[in-house]
């Protein structure tokens, strides 16, 4: 069985506004929803658990139903971080092959993507997707640039990002010591590389995008719109 933790309890505050970016709606349909759809639809899934704000956890299990969404079985309240998000969506699974963690945010993934990563995933044990980086990158102290670095060789880390259920709940493990180490976790890639187990790159669409600023909700229209037609 494979299980998909969808996180989305963030407070959204860079969008402005007062309500967090994944309860927005595009056409019609809050982000979340989309993306909790995307994973309904991927075969490759049978549970889904999604993390949200605690006051918006009462009611949401009826909403979902609305929508159509069969497969959701737990929603949980969320943590401090994301990273803390994720480990309370993992608090929840008790029995998985594979666990599939996805930005609550990124409502343009496919089902298609969702199957290869999680396939990845299953033969080798950990996959995340990725998308190529399409400017140069420079790394910068203070106004100063004092590098570039190799573009061939840099990929943007989407989400889902997949792995087996015993690699992820190890990885969690350092969670509060790299925390307390003032590190930002922003990823559950960065927890598994630091066990040293091989991650494959599945290379993704740029259309996954993450909502989080104001100009990713018009890009997220366009998209949505592009989509319905089918292109
Ligand atoms: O903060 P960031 O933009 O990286 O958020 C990525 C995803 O993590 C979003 O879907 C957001 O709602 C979620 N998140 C969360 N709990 C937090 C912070 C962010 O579930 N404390």
């Amino acid at each position: 069985m494979n299980v998909a933790i969808v996180v989305a309890a963030g407070s959204g505050t860079r969008l402005g506004g007062n309500r967090p970016k994944q309860f927005l709606e595009l056409g019609g349909v809050p982000i979340i929803i989309h993306a909790l759809r995307q994973f309904e639809r991927c075969h490759d899934i049978n549970e889904i658990v999604t993390v949200l704000p605690a006051e918006a956890t009462a009611g949401f299990s009826s909403q979902a139903k609305a929508f159509g969404l069969r497969k959701l079985s737990r929603v949980v309240a969320g943590g401090e971080t994301r990273a803390q998000s994720v480990r309370h969506g993992l608090a929840a699974i008790s029995d998985a092959e594979i666990v599939a963690v996805h930005d609550g945010v990124r409502p343009f993934v496919t089902p298609e993507e969702i199957a290869r990563v999680v396939q990845a995933a299953k033969a080798s044990g950990a996959a995340v997707l990725v998308a190529p980086v399409a400017d140069t990158i420079k790394e910068v102290e203070g106004n100063r640039i004092v590098r570039t670095v190799t573009r061939s060789s840099l990929r943007r880390a989407l989400t889902p990002q997949c792995f087996r259920l015993e690699i992820l709940q190890r990885a969690y493990e350092a969670l509060d010591q790299a925390e307390a180490a003032g590190v930002e976790v922003t990823d559950e890639s960065f927890l598994v590389e630091r066990l040293g187990v091989e991650i494959v790159a599945v290379e993704g669409s740029a259309r996954n995008i993450k909502i989080t600023r104001e100009e990713d909700l018009t890009l997220a229209e366009a998209i949505l719109e592009s989509v319905v037609r089918g292109q």
